[in-house]
């Protein structure tokens, strides 16, 4: 299992506080079945735009994803550690040439909107970047508080080129019925390309129960493809393979969802 949404880099955002969370997170991932993964700490696209700024930022993060991967190769043989960012879209043109900000330094790049809320003009600003030959990965567009349920606006954001990367802890109902309601319709629609923990190296990890659900649903192939053939095809630089569209009606899972 490849993941390629978390925080792990230590003290450099609202993930990891030191290294001793790091190891902790990292024991976790490979518990789960992890065998390689991206760190993503926030950025906001608006520094791109101050390069002084960057620059000293970028430079905590080489410090830290420095004692990461070091603690990584001493303690965690074996377990691929690669960078990225999670760019937020505060600004609608932001300079990605600097490959760090990057994921594992192809031209996929993982982007979230701004106060949890998509930005009006979203799919102008995701066109853009795919004209400048970056590879948009949209995390969790199910958990937008004004989310289009009927998912119109995800399918324009893929039309124009964006992937779809749903976190795991989604499919759970842990980030509220809403959430986990519009990741199921996603994967029922076919629209998710990628499935990623976002884990902020506290509480539990659920990748592996995440996975579990899925398959439940008779989302075993789906599974494979969101966690293993398409982030491994995004290391390569590869897009990702088509993902069929999820067959079997809601149960369980949807059930507890839509539980009061
Ligand atoms: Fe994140």
């Amino acid at each position: 299992m490849i993941d390629f949404h978390s925080h792990l880099v230590p003290g450099v955002d609202d993930g990891a506080a030191d290294l001793d969370q790091s190891r902790e997170a990292l024991a976790a991932m490979r518990a789960q079945g992890v065998t390689a993964l991206v760190t993503t700490p926030h950025v906001r696209g608006s520094q791109t735009e101050r390069p002084d700024e960057l620059g000293a930022f970028l430079a905590q993060v080489d410090a830290g994803f420095e004692a990461l991967r070091g603690m990584a190769a001493d303690e965690f043989p074996g377990l691929r550690v690669e960078r990225g960012h999670e760019v937020m879209l505060d600004t609608p043109r932001p300079d990605l040439s600097d490959p760090r900000l990057r994921l594992a330094g192809t031209s996929f790049v993982l982007v979230e909107f701004p106060f949890m809320a998509v930005p009006p003009h979203a799919s102008q600003v995701i066109f853009d970047l795919k004209m400048q030959g970056w590879q948009p990965v949209i995390a969790h567009p199910e958990r937008y508080s004004n989310v289009d349920p009927t998912l119109a606006e995800a399918a324009e954001w893929r039309r124009v080129g964006a992937y779809l990367q749903v976190n795991g802890g989604s499919l759970l109902g842990r980030y509220g019925k809403g959430a986990g309601e519009v990741a199921w319709d996603l994967l029922r629609s076919g629209m998710v390309d990628y499935l990623s923990s976002d884990y902020h190296a506290r509480g539990s990890l659920w990748i592996a129960e995440a996975v579990a659900a899925l398959v439940a649903e008779g989302g075993a192939e789906q599974a494979r493809l969101l966690t293993e053939v398409n982030p491994a095809r995004m290391l390569d630089g590869q897009p990702p393979e088509p993902v069929p569209a999820l067959q079997r009606p809601p149960s369980f899972w949807r059930r507890l969802l839509r539980r009061p």
